[in-house]
């Protein structure tokens, strides 16, 4: 594609730093920062004092880690290779070979971060971008402090964290401690790259700039709400990881629900960080506590066995790779949760993920209420309800559901349905996720990442889910790939005389 910087955001770039990747030989750097910081160059997003240097445990030189970054970029880039673009940021790109563990590494790295600070004249401006597992980020952050690499005397010095932010409550606190050990609250970057797509960030434009929909949000006009992701895919070859997690702490406790918090939170008194932060804290403060009993209704899991994928026969996830035979992993989850203030008493939000369904897509579909059925009596079953979809991937866009008057001389209603595709049209190609939030981090902007007190809530929401599930045996798998989760998600919301809706 043709470089089109006209639909790329346009902020100031007075910035100047250096990044540093650990994990710079892996796999998230090369398919996704990387090509993110290529499509920044090419949106001339970049701040022209700028460097990036990449950390990793194999060896490579300067010039065989720029030649395999060129490769990434090829593949995964939004915008097609311009060797003009390419050769403005490979001159800026290094790589530095030790082991996270290995202090000598660190010296090293703190000399070398001196010298390009000087010839870049970034003055002591530093992200340093954690793309490595977990049990890493606390030993990076210390010895980064032990080195003098943090608060240096100069410039700003940020962490971005990659998630998951802990594997429970517990855990999470005790990385916090290491974390906020070494930087400032305002200095962590803690992803949820869902906040970065373009339309996580259109849920609050179209709810706040829109006097259409603002007046009908709350539990007045609104019947449910439901969040939907849903992936074709099985866990191809991150089994090893996905057993640790499963769809609950892999897809629920951050990006669910941060899909929930921007739904159904208040207008914020100004778009400053730390007010739309403090409106999504208060929704996950207002979740309702799930009990044992509510746990065992409102929550269905699911694991897929064998089934088929576009026609085609594929293993159950028991027989994945690196996968244990007799795995309790959930690979779907289905619930009910109110949000218990006056806004939204009485509106159940329903929550569905799952991989090795029938389709991609994540989308947030709002119900409205049904108008009293006086008029159209005669014609009831032909009114449907009023429905608002988001769609936040793979298409990206809003959908309406209203009813009109069918063309000719009887009386019939009809369901007739406004489709906005945001990302249908070429040109209208939105930045990926990493690069929106790679460069708010640079400027410092902090609002698509989250703050301590929404993980901490997030992580009390799902380790009641957790702990529940660990007292009670699963009946795996129960539902084939290729379905939509098991029977007991369907009747989830037939007890409530609802169906999950889905919108093409
Ligand atoms: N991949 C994704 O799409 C994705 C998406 C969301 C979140 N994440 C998260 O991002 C993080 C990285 O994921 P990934 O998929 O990129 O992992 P990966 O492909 O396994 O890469 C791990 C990186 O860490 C380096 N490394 C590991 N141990 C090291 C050590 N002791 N000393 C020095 N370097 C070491 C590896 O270096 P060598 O290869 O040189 O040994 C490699 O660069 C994880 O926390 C993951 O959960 C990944």
């Amino acid at each position: 594609m043709i470089v089109n910087t006209s639909n790329v955001f346009n902020f100031n770039t007075d910035t100047s730093g250096i990044m540093i990747i650990f994990g710079g030989t892996g796999d998230l750097t090369h398919r996704k920062l990387m090509p993110a910081l290529y499509n920044l160059q090419c949106a001339q997003k970049l701040p022209a004092n700028f460097a990036v240097v990449a950390v990793g445990r194999r060896y490579r030189s300067h010039e065989d880690y720029r030649y395999e970054v060129y490769a990434s970029i090829k593949n995964f880039a939004r915008f097609d290779m311009q060797e003009k673009t390419w050769h403005e940021l490979r001159r800026k790109i290094y790589y530095q070979q030790f082991n996270f563990t290995d202090d000598s590494g660190y010296t090293r790295l703190a000399d070398f971060l001196k010298q390009i600070d000087e010839q870049y004249q970034t003055w002591g401006n530093r992200i340093f971008y954690l793309a490595v597992a977990p049990e890493y980020f606390g030993v990076i952050v210390e010895k980064l402090q032990a080195h003098g690499m943090v608060h240096n005397g100069a410039g700003w010095q940020r962490v971005m964290i990659e998630k998951p932010f802990g594997r429970d409550l517990y855990s999470a606190q005790q990385l916090n401690q290491k974390i906020t050990g070494v930087f400032a609250e305002k200095n962590i970057y803690r992803i949820d790259h869902y906040l970065g797509k373009e339309m996580m960030q259109n849920i609050m434009v179209i709810r706040f700039a829109n006097m259409l929909l603002e007046p009908l949000w709350n539990n007045q006009f609104i019947d449910n709400i439901q969040l939907t992701s849903c992936e074709k895919v099985g866990v191809k070859d991150r089994g090893e990881y996905y057993e640790q997690a499963g769809a609950l702490l892999d897809m629920v406790q951050n990006h669910m629900l941060q899909l929930l918090t921007l739904t159904a939170m208040e207008p914020p008194a100004s778009l400053d960080t730390e007010d739309v932060r403090n409106e999504k804290v208060k929704v996950l403060s207002a979740l309702q506590e799930f009990s044992p009993e509510l746990v065992q209704k409102n929550v269905v899991r699911g694991q897929y066995g064998p089934g088929k994928a576009q026609g085609k026969p594929v293993s159950g996830y028991r027989q994945e790779e690196r996968v244990s035979p007799d795995s309790n992993t959930e690979t779907f989850i289905a619930l009910k949760v109110h949000v218990e203030n006056f806004r939204w008493a009485g509106v159940p939000f329903y929550i569905r993920t799952g991989k090795r369904m029938p389709y991609k897509s994540t989308q947030i579909i709002v119900q409205f209420k049904p108008l009293p059925k006086i008029l159209y009596a005669r014609l009831n079953g032909q009114m449907h309800p009023n429905l608002l979809v988001i769609k936040i991937q793979p298409q990206e866009g809003v959908f309406i559901q209203f009813n009109a008057k069918k063309p000719g001389t009887e009386s019939q209603i009809a369901p007739a349905q406004m489709d906005f595709c945001q990302n249908c049209t070429d040109g209208l190609n939105s930045p990926e996720a990493y690069e929106r939030l790679l460069f708010d981090a640079l400027r410092g902007d902090s609002t698509l990442f989250t703050r301590w007190d929404e993980v901490e809530h997030s992580w009390r929401f799902v380790d009641t889910i957790a702990a529940n599930w660990k007292q009670q045996d699963s009946t795996f798998p129960n539902y084939p790939a290729g379905s939509l989760g098991p029977r007991e998600a369907e009747e989830l919301v037939a007890r409530d005389d609802r169906k999950w809706l889905h919108i093409k």
